[in-house]
């Protein structure tokens, strides 16, 4: 039976346990480049164990990214930055990750946390702002919420082919840079998640009406990257798998999208959310684990391995989910921004044997054979969980 902490191997790959840093956007860049910063951030959660790390959805146009501090693969000059990042991970034994997207009608907006309107919704610029620029989108139909209302453009059949060459490209220079491991964004309100939605896409042609025609841009973009990525190196997606809206995405489209990408040679599907509206239906944000019932439908009923996110930072939890084998790979967001060493910490709430052997084996050794006074070097003992402790604190949830 595998654990949180068993390896895992897909295609060439394999990763030394379950445990991935989901991606997330960090609003830290110049020209869409990675520099020392993302060095240092993204090495750290690969030294402090997480087998799978992924920075954040990199753009593969400018006018993809969320903001314009986010960072993108979009040119070759930005090559060298993500060139750097690879070879921290794999200097503290993960793999490291790209996920490429393009944000669709929710891009230029201003960093979250340089300001927000008055709901806490993330701000958009309008387009003659000197960081704004006018969105793209399947339909002329602006996302709405949060103050994103300002006109988009609704992408030609032309503009769309280049978009999949731009992600065909963006590919060549995530292998360049070392990658092994490539995620498409399909979630999230951004442009694959917009396209699968009715919501956003009210088209008539070859791209809109049908589930077939919905997912025929994500299919193309998929088809795009697989032509270039290599084979023995696991090609995912992360889906917005329902928009919990009852004009929205539906899982059960889903389903039928995923068989599809499937058979175009999708490796892995990570299940997320739609958020193409912010009206959604009873939203279980604060519940623990919410995606885990959804990736293991997907897991169970189209044989390909899932991953998911959403509150499972509770070791307990995120090592049940692995156990009972409903889910593949566990995914933390929040949990990897606020400990660096989760995996670590996880491994001794979960009476692991060795949790050191999660680390560098330099400073396994010190730390397995030179303990001293346990309390003084940050390793004071395990706390004993009371009965009926609620398991997971209720948080607020990004949508991003
Ligand atoms: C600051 C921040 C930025 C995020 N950026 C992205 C992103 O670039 N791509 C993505 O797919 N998800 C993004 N997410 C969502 C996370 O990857 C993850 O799915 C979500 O936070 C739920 O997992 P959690 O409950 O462990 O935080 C972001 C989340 C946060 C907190």
């Amino acid at each position: 039976m595998p654990d949180l902490f068993s390896p895992y191997t897909l295609k060439g790959v394999t990763l030394r346990n379950r445990i991935v840093m989901s991606p997330m956007t960090m609003y830290n860049s110049v020209d869409g480049k990675l520099d020392d910063y993302h060095v240092s951030y993204l090495g750290a959660r690969a030294a402090g164990g997480f087998a799978l790390v992924f920075g954040e959805q990199m753009a593969i146009t400018p006018d993809g990214r969320t903001t314009t501090s986010c960072a993108g693969i979009w040119s070759d000059e930005q090559v060298e930055g993500h060139a750097r990042v690879v070879a921290m991970i794999r200097r503290m034994g993960a793999v490291a990750a790209i996920q490429l997207g393009h944000t669709g009608r929710k891009g230029s907006e201003l960093p979250p946390h340089r300001g927000v309107n008055a709901d806490r919704t993330k701000k958009q610029l309008p387009p003659d702002h000197p960081d704004g620029w006018t969105c793209v989108a399947p339909s002329a139909i602006p996302y709405g919420g949060g103050g994103h209302t300002y006109p988009v453009h609704a992408l030609t059949v032309d503009e769309i082919r280049s978009l999949h060459r731009s992600y065909a490209d963006a590919a060549v220079r995530a292998r360049d840079a070392g990658y092994q491991w490539l995620e498409l964004h399909f979630a999230h309100g951004y442009l694959g998640a917009s396209f699968f939605s009715p919501l956003a896409n009210q088209r008539t042609d070859q791209y809109g009406g049908s589930v077939a025609n919905r997912a025929r841009f994500l299919l193309e973009a998929l088809d795009a990257v697989r032509a270039v990525w290599p084979e023995h190196c696991p090609l995912t997606m992360r889906l917005g798998c329902d928009d919990l809206h009852p004009q929205g995405t539906q899982f059960e489209d889903s389903l039928l999208a995923i068989r599809m990408m499937k058979e175009h040679g999708l490796d892995l599907a990570d299940l997320s959310l739609g958020f193409n509206t912010d009206q959604m239906v009873n939203p279980p944000m604060n519940q623990p684990g919410f995606m885990v019932e959804r990736a293991h439908r997907v897991r169970r009923e189209l044989g390909i391995p899932v991953a998911a996110s959403w509150n499972l930072g509770v070791p307990r939890e995120a090592d049940r989910v692995i156990r009972e084998e409903l889910i593949d790979l566990v995914m933390l967001g929040r949990p990897a921004l606020a400990n660096p060493h989760w995996p670590i910490w996880a491994a001794r709430e979960l009476n692991h044997p060795s949790p050191f052997s999660l680390v560098q084996d330099d400073w396994r050794w010190w730390l397995e054979n030179f303990r001293g006074h346990a309390p003084s070097i940050g390793w004071p003992p395990v706390a004993p969980v009371a009965p009926g402790a609620p398991e997971v604190a209720v948080t607020t949830p990004p949508a991003s």
